[in-house]
C-alpha cells in the first residue's frame, strides 16, 4: 500500500484567515491541488474518503461534496468519517482497506475542519417553535407557536469540545493527566517551546512549505494565504511560563501555550496499490506496514489511546520502538504527549495495561516530531491525521528512514497508530 503524495492548506487560527471559508472550501482546494501535483487523472480515482469532526448540517458528507466541487467525475463514490481527532487516519485506513481488498487501486483520503464555521444550534424549545411556525396555517397560529418560548430559550447552543459521557473538556482531561502522572509545568512548556522551534526550522528550510497549497480567501481572493499563522517564532520559555492556566485556573498547568489551538485547515494524501503506483511510474514516499486503533475509558485518563495503539501497531509490523527512525505524535496537549511517553517507557504501565513485563520502549526525543507538532502547527481536528501522515512520509523519504511511526489521540478515549515503511 503506497503513500504517493500528500499536501495541506496552511493552517490558520480559527476566526482569522479562513473566517469566510467553509471546511468544504478548504478540502476542495487541497484535494484538487493534490490531484494536479501528482498529475492524477481524476477519472482514475476509485474512492475519496474524508474526515470531519464538526460537520455542516447542510453538507454532512464532506467527501462527496469535495468530489463534486473539485470537478472530479461524479461517478467517484465518496464517504465521510468521524473518529474525532483521528478522523483522517480512519479515512486513510478506509481507502487502504478498499485497495487491499482489491476493490480500488487509487484513492484520496484526507479531512478538513473549519472551527470558524461551526453550526450554532437553537434550544429544543426554540427549535420546536420554529417547526410549529413553519406548519402554521395563519398568522395567528404562527405567532402562537412562539408563545412558549422563554428568554433562556434564545441562548444559542454551540458545540463544546467536551466528552459527552463525562462532561469534562479536553483541556480538563489533559489537566487531570498532568496531575495524576505528575507532569510539571516546565516539562509541558518545553514541549511547546520545542514544537515552535522545530517548526520554525522546518519552515525556514522548506520542509513545511513543500506540503502547503496556497489558499485565495474570498471576498477579495487576496492576499493568497501561503503560510501557517500559528507559529510563534518569538516564543520563549519565560513567555510560556508567564501564561495563566486555562482549564484549572488555581492549580492547573495547562495553558494556551502548551495546548494545541483551535484551527481551520484541510489535508489529504493519495494512496495507490503498489502495482498501480509502479504502472503509473509513481515513486511512493512510503508504504503502509500496519495500523491499530485502541480505546480507553474516557472516565480515566482520556488521551492515553496512543500508548495502547502504538504497541499494537508495532507488534502487527513485527517491530519494536527501537526499529523506528522517525516518530510523529499528535500534540493535543503537551501533558498528553508526556503522559503517553511516560506510559510507553514504564514497566508498571506495561504490566498493568498490556500484561507484559518489559516497557514498550524508550521514545527517542531526537526522532520525535522533527518539524514541530500540533501545538505550533495547529490542529484542524479532521485534517491532522493526513497532515501527520504526509509529514512522516516526506521526512522518511528525505532522511532515508526505513520505518516511521505516527500516533493520534482522540475524543472518546480513542487512539490510533500507524507504521510506515520504505
Ligand atoms: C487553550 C485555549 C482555550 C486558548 O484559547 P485562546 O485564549 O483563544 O488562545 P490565544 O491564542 O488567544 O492565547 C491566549 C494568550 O496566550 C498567549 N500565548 C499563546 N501561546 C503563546 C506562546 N506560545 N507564547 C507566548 N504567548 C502565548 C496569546 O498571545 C494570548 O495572549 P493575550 O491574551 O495577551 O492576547 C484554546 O486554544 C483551546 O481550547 N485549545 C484546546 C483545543 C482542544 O481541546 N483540542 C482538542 C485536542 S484533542
Amino acid at each position: 500500500m503506497a503513500v504517493v503524495a500528500g499536501c495541506r492548506t496552511p493552517f490558520a487560527k480559527a476566526g482569522t484567515a479562513y473566517r469566510e471559508l467553509t471546511a468544504l472550501d478548504l478540502a476542495r482546494i487541497c484535494v484538487r491541488e493534490l490531484a494536479e501535483r501528482t498529475e492524477l487523472d481524476p477519472g482514475g480515482i476509485d474512492i475519496v474518503v474524508m474526515g470531519q469532526v464538526v460537520p455542516s448540517v447542510k453538507a454532512p458528507n464532506l467527501a462527496r461534496e469535495v468530489v463534486l466541487a473539485a470537478g472530479f467525475p461524479p461517478s467517484i463514490p465518496a464517504h465521510t468519517v468521524n473518529k474525532a481527532c483521528a478522523s483522517s487516519n480512519q479515512a486513510i485506513v478506509d481507502v487502504a482497506s478498499e485497495i487491499l481488498n482489491g476493490n480500488a487501486e487509487i484513492g484520496i483520503a484526507g479531512g478538513a475542519e473549519s472551527l470558524s464555521d461551526v453550526p450554532i444550534l437553537h434550544s429544543r424549545n426554540m427549535a420546536r417553535a420554529f417547526v410549529g411556525a413553519s406548519r402554521a396555517k395563519s398568522m395567528g397560529d404562527r405567532v402562537r407557536a412562539f408563545s412558549s418560548v422563554r428568554l433562556r430559550d434564545l441562548a444559542p447552543d454551540a458545540p463544546a469540545i467536551a466528552e459527552p459521557s463525562t462532561g469534562l473538556s479536553m483541556g480538563q482531561s489533559a489537566e487531570k493527566m498532568a496531575r495524576e502522572n505528575r507532569i510539571g509545568r516546565e516539562e509541558q512548556d518545553l514541549i511547546a517551546f520545542q514544537s515552535h522551534q522545530k517548526m520554525a526550522d522546518a519552515t525556514d528550510d522548506g520542509r513545511v512549505g513543500r506540503e502547503l497549497v496556497p489558499v485565495l480567501p474570498p471576498p477579495s481572493y487576496q492576499p493568497a494565504i501561503v503560510a501557517d499563522n500559528l507559529l510563534r517564532r518569538d516564543t520563549t520559555m519565560e513567555a510560556l511560563a508567564a501564561l495563566p492556566p486555562v482549564f484549572d485556573r488555581r492549580y492547573g498547568t495547562v495553558t494556551a501555550g502548551n495546548s494545541s489551538p483551535l484551527t481551520d485547515g484541510a489535508a489529504a494524501v493519495v494512496l495507490m496499490s503498489e502495482a498501480r503506483a509502479a504502472r503509473e511510474g509513481m515513486e511512493p514516499l512510503a508504504f503502509i506496514k500496519s495500523w491499530a486503533f485502541a480505546a480507553v475509558d474516557p472516565g480515566g485518563q482520556l488521551l492515553m489511546g496512543p500508548a495502547l495503539a502504538i504497541p499494537m501497531a508495532l507488534a502487527r509490523a513485527g517491530l519494536t520502538l527501537a526499529d523506528i527512525g522517525i516518530i510523529e505524535m499528535h500534540e493535543a496537549f503537551a501533558a498528553q504527549v508526556l503522559s503517553n511517553i511516560q506510559a510507553l517507557e514504564s514497566e508498571d504501565w506495561a504490566r498493568e495495561k498490556l500484561g507484559r513485563k518489559e516497557a514498550v520502549g524508550k521514545v527517542d526525543r531526537s526522532r520525535l516530531n522533527l518539524s514541530g507538532g500540533s501545538i505550533a502547527i495547529g490542529h484542524p481536528f479532521g485534517a491532522t491525521g493526513a497532515r501527520i501522515t504526509t509529514t512522516l512520509a516526506n521526512e522518511m523519504a528525505r532522511r532515508g528512514a526505513q520505518y516511521g511511526l505516527l500516533s493520534v489521540c482522540a475524543q472518546g478515549g480513542l487512539g490510533f497508530a500507524m507504521v510506515l515503511e520504505r
